[in-house]
């Protein structure tokens, strides 16, 4: 049985290493077994620190195929991947691909696959954030309209997955492989005062902004912009700016308080991240799987956005979703100066098994064997 598993952009590697690992622990436990995975990255995130830094961080394996389609436009970027990926599948002959997430590299790679006739996993199925607007969305809809195997983080995608009328038969509630990543890197992760920003736990608040509907809009930028001035009044403020970002608050040369009150980086590897994470006192974010992170590590997360495809993350977790109201989103960053907050529970099953459950059910389904 001969898998490939897909990964493109940054949010992809923390999900897809647990999944690799998961194989490689069944084939050394069963040499018989005939089973082979591999990995091929389409090169939709290529920067050192979007990307290789990962590999390092996870203890991935150089990819087995590296496509390189880089940054275009929506159509340029997912017609590239699948022009590529189209090649690697018709040499490789795989009998599964598995893809992560929603990112474009996720629809591309889904969508060349079914049209070989080559069964699809989808990882992270089922998660809605009823915006159509956001491209995530689009590519979540599509490939799981197309996925043979939806593999579920949160019972939200059980009952959207419903609703679409997707069959039980093909969908599995395993819990989430971003999470597994998380807890395996818990226990190796480096001291707050081994980083050179010579910052106390509690002390601080991690910022990061990536999305469109944020960082495109140079009003809405430059309010954003004016909220993380204000935090900075009342804490250090550690901002890793991801390149789109970068790119929006220099074209529009917006104004970041001193140097010493906001640290403007480039974007950070895992094991930083996840350790400025773990120590702050809270996250002010637009991203995704952030949402989940802090929701495990018991965090306040500030989330900048008007939906969430997570919606666990608030019900259960410690996720405050703001809408677009910033005064509102500074009155909680108040209360949490003020010592109250979200006291938050994790979610069922992220207990960082997931990845393995996926690969039990996935190898029992092709080779009809159970462990
Ligand atoms: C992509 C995903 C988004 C995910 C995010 C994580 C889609 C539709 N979006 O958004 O869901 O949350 O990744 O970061 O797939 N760039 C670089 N270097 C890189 C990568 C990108 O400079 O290594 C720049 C390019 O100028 C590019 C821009 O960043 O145009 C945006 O990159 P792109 O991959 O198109 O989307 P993201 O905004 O990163």
């Amino acid at each position: 049985m001969k898998i490939i598993s897909v990964v493109g952009a940054r949010p992809n590697f923390m999900k897809v290493a647990p999944i690799h690992r998961a194989f490689q622990n069944l084939i050394q436990k069963n040499n018989s077994l005939n089973l082979k995975h591999m990995i091929c990255h389409t090169g939709q995130h290529y920067d050192e620190n979007m990307s290789k830094i990962f590999f390092n961080d996870l203890e991935l394996p150089e990819p087995d195929f590296y496509l390189g389609v880089g940054s275009s436009s929506h159509a340029k970027q997912t017609a590239y991947i699948m022009i590529e990926f189209e090649k690697i599948l018709l040499n490789e002959k795989p009998d599964l691909i598995i893809v992560v997430g929603d990112v474009n590299s996720t629809l591309a790679c889904s969508l060349t696959a079914v049209k070989l006739g080559i069964k699809v996993a989808h990882v992270e199925a089922g998660l809605r954030s009823f915006d159509r607007s956001m491209p995530e969305e689009i590519n979540r809809i599509l490939t799981d309209s197309i996925s043979d195997y939806l593999f579920v983080t949160e019972k939200s995608g059980l009952v959207n997955l419903k609703r679409e009328g997707i069959s039980d038969e093909k969908v599995f509630f395993v819990g989430n492989c971003m999470i597994d990543s998380l807890i395996s890197y818990l226990p190796k992760l480096p001291e707050l005062s081994d980083l050179s920003y010579n910052l106390l736990p509690k002390n601080y608040v991690l910022v990061t902004l990536h999305r469109p509907s944020n960082v495109d809009n140079p009003e809405r930028l430059s309010e954003l912009i004016d909220f993380i001035n204000k935090i900075s009044k009342y804490k250090k403020v550690i901002f890793p700016v991801h390149p789109r970002t970068r790119k929006a608050i220099e074209n529009n040369s917006l104004p970041i308080n001193d140097k010493s009150s906001i640290y403007l980086m480039n974007p950070l590897g895992y094991l930083e991240f996840i350790t400025l994470m773990k120590h702050a006192l809270f996250v002010v974010t637009d991203s995704g799987g952030i949402q989940e992170e802090t929701t495990y590590l018991g965090i306040p997360c500030i989330t900048l956005r008007t939906t969430t495809e997570r919606p666990i993350t608030v019900d259960v977790g410690t996720n405050y979703l703001i809408g677009e109201d910033l005064e509102y989103a500074f009155n909680i960053c108040e209360e949490i100066f003020n010592g109250e907050k979200k006291i938050g529970k994790i979610p069922e099953l992220w207990d960082g098994r997931a990845a393995e459950r996926i690969v039990k059910i996935l190898v029992e389904k092709f080779l009809n064997i159970s462990r």
